[in-house]
């Protein structure tokens, strides 16, 4: 073999490890499947792709299937905190958030304040929600987000999931305004953000999938609470709070 031969095979080796270091760890980390088509095929893998998260609480209520339905129609994946009293007869609808790509957490039984709890309310709140929501969908890892934001001591110690606050909350619970929500949202858009909206209001739903399209139109990438920071080489540790994944 001649000098130039062994340089090419080289260089083609370089090219081979760099494509198994930096774009397969990438490929892998982003949503992948039938249920996701936008959002899994990442057309440009020279770029980091921007990331963000959309988060809904207080569901199940009537208005989280037409957000299903556009959320399937986008291929986009999001979090769901739900409320434990609220499941029964909602079942199918936590099947369905599975078996399309969407990851769910826990955000109590009856929306109240975890802080200060004792370890019987705090399991009466969490672990019988925790409880619901596996005897819908099997056993699985769920994150916790607790309601109000509210954290202490005790709930980081008990909460046995990882706690997951926000980056951007538009307070969509005031005035329902769904062309402010979604301006709000954009301004504040950045890499590694956490969006909370409340999928119980039909204006949010609205707003969220307003969003979905203008911040697609920029380059982001939707994905789970988990894929987000999967995706940045943060492994989310139960008791942890986190409330952004940004660079
Ligand atoms: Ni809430």
């Amino acid at each position: 073999m001649g000098r130039g031969t062994i340089k090419k095979i080289g260089a083609a080796l370089a090219a081979l490890l760099f494509f198994l270091s930096a774009v397969l760890p990438g490929l892998w980390a982003l949503p992948s499947g039938p249920a996701l088509p936008a959002d899994a095929d990442v057309g440009d893998v020279e770029k980091t792709p921007k990331l963000i998260a959309l988060t809904f609480d207080d569901g199940p209520r009537r208005s989280t299937t037409p957000l299903l339905d556009g959320l399937a129609e986008r291929g986009v994946p999001a979090t769901f905190f739900l409320i434990g009293e609220q499941i029964p007869g909602h079942e199918d609808t936590l099947r369905r958030m599975v078996d399309e790509g969407h990851q769910l957490g826990i955000h109590s039984y009856t929306h109240v304040k975890l802080t200060g709890l004792n370890d019987a309310d705090f399991a009466s709140e969490v672990g019988r929600t925790r409880t619901v929501i596996q005897n819908a969908v099997g056993p699985m890892e769920l994150l916790l987000r607790p309601p109000y934001g509210m954290v202490d001591a005790g709930v980081r110690r008990r909460a046995g999931a990882p706690i997951i606050l926000w980056s951007i909350d538009p307070e969509d619970w005031g005035d329902r305004n769904t062309a402010r929500e979604v301006e709000q949202i954009l301004q504040q858009a950045e890499d590694g953000a956490i969006i909370l909206l409340h999928d119980i209001y039909p204006e949010s739903v609205e707003a969220a999938l307003q969003v979905v399209d203008a911040l697609h139109g920029e380059g982001y990438y939707f994905v789970t609470i988990s894929q987000l920071f999967a995706a940045r080489g943060v492994s989310l540790e139960k008791g942890q709070v986190y409330r952004h994944a940004c660079p």
